[in-house]
């Protein structure tokens, strides 16, 4: 799916994350499962990972990364007028938890909503907002990826439980100023047809949790690795090379790229296929381990304090996740 231009420009004024004090580390899941550091980091390049404590909920992640982008943007919380969180792991299935963050925060302005695209989900978020800015039925918006993935994860197999975390990044749009940076092209796409790869297949109308199913695993992540590698590159180089197309732009015009953070070979052949060499390509995996829709959203904030590029700057964001989804956008910083 991709957008028309149009006459508002959107830019993204602040960005802000969280990631909770508990660390663990491969070494400790290697007394857990029948696995080991060298496996884990020579297969996914994951040193460790936090892990949220068990009053920390994801909106509590959501609300501390939501301010710090506040704070970066200039703003305060009562001037928001829209908050999307993408999330798969929500503090309640209903309501929302846009609404919890949204009383946490104090945005009593805000109109708040959760979407579900797994890892891709704070780019749908992006593009849904910045659309509806451009359209005038929003000045700004709150866009968050908040994720306690360790509530969903079964932690007795090796296959999953090394490579999931939790956080949450945030980023504040609004209309652009002109000479501001802005969002120049976004890219998304599902094959709804590919979602066993990649589920919980309990916990939901199809498989409620019962007294006789609850210690068989079902609410945890399944995925089929490697089906959903091949995938991943695929999905991953055609989103971003469509973005950066629609922008105009060359592989030597940028100046960094922010992917998904799953597996660092993943990130290795995009940057390989995209002939944009590694030292341009931001990498924190090795510290949070893949915490989906809060992934992308945690690497833009640390990437953008961490001076990885400068106002002007051309950076282009791109993820994959279950669904099967995919998203990219082109950002002139
Ligand atoms: N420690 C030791 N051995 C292990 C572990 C482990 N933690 N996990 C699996 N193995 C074993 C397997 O049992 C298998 O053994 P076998 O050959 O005797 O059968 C062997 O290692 C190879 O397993 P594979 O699954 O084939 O390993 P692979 O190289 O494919 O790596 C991985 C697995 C890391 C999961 C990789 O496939 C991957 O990163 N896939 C993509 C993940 C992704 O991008 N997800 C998308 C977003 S996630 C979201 O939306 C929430």
């Amino acid at each position: 799916m991709s957008e028309s231009t149009s006459a508002i420009e959107v830019c993204i004024a602040g960005t802000g994350s969280y990631v909770p004090e508990r660390v663990l580390t491969n070494e400790e899941l290697s007394a857990m499962v029948d696995t080991s550091d060298e496996w884990i980091v020579t297969r996914t390049g994951i040193r460790e990972r936090r892990i949220a404590a068990a009053d920390e909920f994801t909106s509590h992640m959501g609300s501390k990364a939501a301010l710090r982008a506040l704070e970066q943007a200039g703003m305060q919380a009562g001037e928001i007028e829209l908050i999307v969180v993408a999330t798969i792991t929500p503090d309640t299935p209903t309501p929302a938890t846009a609404c919890h963050i949204q009383a946490q925060i104090g945005a009593s302005k805000a109109v708040a909503f959760d979407i579900s695209a797994a890892c891709s989900g704070f780019l749908y978020a992006m593009k849904i907002c910045k659309r509806l800015i451009s359209d005038g039925a929003f000045k700004n918006a709150l866009i968050i990826g908040a994720e306690k993935l360790s509530s969903v994860t079964n932690w007795e197999d090796r296959g999953t439980c090394v490579l999931f975390g939790d956080g949450a990044g945030a980023a504040v749009l609004r209309r652009a100023e002109p000479g501001e940076g802005s969002i120049v092209a976004t890219e998304m796409g599902t094959d709804g047809t590919l979602t066993h790869l990649l589920e919980i297949p309990g916990g939901g109308s199809a498989l409620p949790i019962t007294a006789d199913n609850a210690n068989d695993h079902l609410q945890t992540l399944t995925m089929q690795g490697k089906e959903v590698f091949k995938i991943a590159v695929t999905r991953m180089k055609e989103a971003a090379e469509k973005v950066i197309e629609r922008a105009g732009w060359k592989a030597e015009d940028i100046a960094c790229v922010i992917p998904h953070q799953a597996n660092l070979r993943i990130i290795d052949a995009i940057a390989d296929r995209l002939a944009v060499p590694n030292d341009r390509v931001f990498v924190n995996l090795h510290k949070y381990g893949n915490t989906s829709a809060a992934a992308v959203a945690i690497a833009l904030d640390e990437a953008n304090r961490s001076g990885a590029f400068k106002r002007g700057d051309h950076i282009v964001l791109v993820v994959f996740g279950a669904g099967l989804t995919w998203a990219a956008a082109a950002v002139r910083w």
